[in-house]
């Protein structure tokens, strides 16, 4: 497996190989992320993963500073999954310095962007430009972030980029909860209280497959149960993945997201309601 350091030899690698298919990544590997690769080495014989903490999405400085970094072991990780090569740029390299910004309105504004300002602007910018270094046919993504799919798919629509965009669906530990390099700053007591967020959103899904047409209310429930478990409450919400606005009836295709905190750790989490 290659390891790129420079834009330069990010560029020439990809003039050497075939098409490529690209993974996107911050790192601090877990099998989500190796999933995404698993995925992009089925779609295409050759595989990229960038890795990169981008600045530019964080809005809490803490955040960043406390952000996991541990490349060595995600070199191996990625190589294990079949990764071709992982470009892993300086900050310096990569963070534009000047005021060119993508912003995507409309679908980035509600919910993780409400409560994140600037995140999902400094999320788009550095796709974009990760699109533009690696010119691959194919980019993977995690529906984890469900949001960051819908902004990246209109962004990719809208600026004519030349890239599919291809999702996967979230991975869970057994117990249900959605794998996050943030689950490692739970405490013990919190980490046995974190897969009821998935638990409560199950439910509620379920509620609302079976018949139940009052979402208002299937929502307050799943809120309220969440709240009762100790959880500081974001947002419940049934939407359409694609525009991310909010529904008030159940539709084919639509999901529940849901943002909650315990403690200092953010959690965030969607599922398919699976209605038809
Ligand atoms: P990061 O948080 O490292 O996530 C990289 C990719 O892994 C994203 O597409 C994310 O949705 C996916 N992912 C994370 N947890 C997952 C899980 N449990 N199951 C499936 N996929 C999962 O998302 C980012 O980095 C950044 O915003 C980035 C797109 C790289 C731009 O900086």
């Amino acid at each position: 497996m290659k390891v790129l350091r420079t834009v330069e030899e990010a560029r020439t690698y990809r003039k050497s190989v075939g098409d490529v298919a690209f993974v996107p990544t911050m790192g601090a590997f877990h099998e989500g992320h190796y999933e995404l690769m698993r995925e992009a080495k089925r779609l295409c014989p050759t595989t990229v993963v960038s890795l990169f903490v981008n600045p530019m999405q964080f809005n809490d400085p803490t955040d960043l500073d406390r952000y996991p970094r541990q490349e060595e072991r995600d070199f191996s990780g990625a190589q294990a999954a079949g990764v071709d090569a992982v470009f892993a740029p300086l900050a310096e390299d990569l963070v534009s310095t000047d005021s060119v910004r993508v912003r995507v309105s409309g679908v980035a504004d509600r919910w993780e962007g409400e409560s994140r300002p600037g995140h999902f602007e400094g999320v788009a910018t550095i796709v974009l430009k990760l699109f533009n270094i690696i010119s691959a046919s194919t980019a993977v993504f995690g529906l984890k972030d469900l949001q960051q799919c819908a902004v990246v798919r209109t962004m990719v629509e809208s600026l004519n980029v030349p890239v599919k965009v291809h999702t996967v669906e979230t991975v869970r530990s057994p117990d249900g909860l959605a794998l996050s390099s943030r689950n490692a700053l739970l405490t013990e007591v919190e980490r046995a209280t974190a897969p009821r967020l998935y638990g409560f959103l199950t439910e509620c899904a379920e509620s609302l497959r079976t018949g139940n047409t009052d979402v208002a209310s299937a929502v307050a429930t799943a809120r309220e149960r969440l709240e009762t478990s100790g959880f500081v409450v974001g947002y419940v919400a049934l939407v359409d993945p694609k525009t991310m606005t909010e529904l008030g009836a159940p539709r084919p295709g639509c999901r529940l997201i849901a943002a909650a905190s315990l403690g200092n750790v953010r959690l965030i989490d969607n599922i398919d309601v699976k209605y038809c």
